[in-house]
């Protein structure tokens, strides 16, 4: 039983014994955050993880995170607290069906959102992800034919910002999905001069009302900056906590769903990682990531493709 373990100095001591370090995404608890040795983006994450010197990374994010940090430092041990941590976004695009997506327009290179599977990004050209996604796009020729999946909200941003018709593959995030337009304007009128920053994943009738639209640590740094005092947030609301902690005085307010509340808009998959299971992982180093050796060179490639063009 853990009972009676002070989970904070355990994880701490394995840590060290372990030569690990903690990798965790803005999504996560607050708790995992505090104790991690490194908060970030997706793509600072996969830049840790790639150059990293430890010998295990114990992932607090969701699966694809934890298999690119694989696919990109292979001889590490890479645990991931939770296994069932997974995300709607690569859930919805099968690589099967990306296969035959992909035979049916064989003029186009896949442009591919880092939120999907192994086996995806194996099928990809270049990755992105949601910060590097319009400096990778703007190096690629106008008259390029791109395929785009699997996120149709990132993907139709991208169009319409830079006036391209990729292709787009049908996936969404729930979460992202999950706001209201609704109840955001309820919201924005009871604070008109309250800014809205969203995430790209939010469909463009929220993207619609929108300040600033980025990644999450391009939201965190526009909540550091802007010269008002309270700023709506239109993302997974756990980043809220960073805001806090950087600007005690200012006001964070997540953008609402359906019911009038953020609460909905919390990440079910992210939310499956807690204290008791960072623990564990790293005591057993199980659950661990393990790519078959050709798989995963067919996926760095677009990796190291999406690194190369957003460096
Ligand atoms: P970023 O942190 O790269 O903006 O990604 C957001 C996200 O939804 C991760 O699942
Ligand atoms: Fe996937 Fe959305 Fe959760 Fe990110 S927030 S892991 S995109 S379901």
């Amino acid at each position: 039983s853990l009972a009676g373990l002070d989970l904070r100095e355990e994880i701490d001591r394995l840590r060290m014994e372990r030569n690990a370090v903690i990798l965790a995404h803005y999504y996560q608890k607050p708790e995992l955050q505090d104790l991690a040795d490194f908060v970030g983006d997706s793509l600072e994450l996969s830049k840790k993880a790639a150059e990293t010197d430890a010998d295990v990374i114990a992932f607090c994010g969701v699966k694809f995170m934890a298999d690119t940090a694989k696919i990109l430092s292979p001889e590490k041990i890479v645990v991931l607290p939770d296994m069932e941590a997974g995300c709607s976004l690569e859930d919805s695009c099968p690589p099967e069906k990306f296969a035959a997506f992909r035979e049916r327009h064989p003029d186009h290179i896949a442009l591919t959102y880092i939120n999907c599977s192994t086996e995806v990004k194996a099928l990809s050209d270049v990755i992105v992800t949601s910060s590097s996604a319009e400096t990778i796009l703007s190096q690629i020729p106008e008259d390029q034919k791109i395929i785009f999946g699997p996120d149709r909200h990132l993907g139709g941003y991208l169009n319409r910002k830079f006036g391209r018709d990729m292709l787009l593959w049908p996936g969404v995030c729930i979460v992202h999905e999950a706001f209201s337009e609704r109840e955001l304007l309820k919201l924005k009128a009871e604070h008109p001069e309250a800014p809205i920053a969203a995430h790209p994943e939010c469909p463009p009738h929220i993207i619609d009302h929108a300040d600033y639209v980025g990644s999450t640590s391009g939201i965190l740094n526009f909540a550091k900056t802007f010269p008002g005092d309270t700023l709506i947030v239109a993302t997974e609301p756990h980043i809220i906590h960073q805001m806090e902690k950087a600007l005690p005085e200012k006001i964070f307010l997540g953008a609402p769903g359906a019911d009038g509340n953020c609460n909905c808009n919390i990440c079910p998959y992210m939310a499956l990682n807690n204290l008791e299971k960072l623990y564990l992982c790293l005591r057993d180093l199980e659950p661990r990531i393990e790519i078959e050796e050709g798989l995963r060179l067919k996926a760095r490639a677009s990796l190291d493709r999406m690194l190369e063009m957003a460096a």
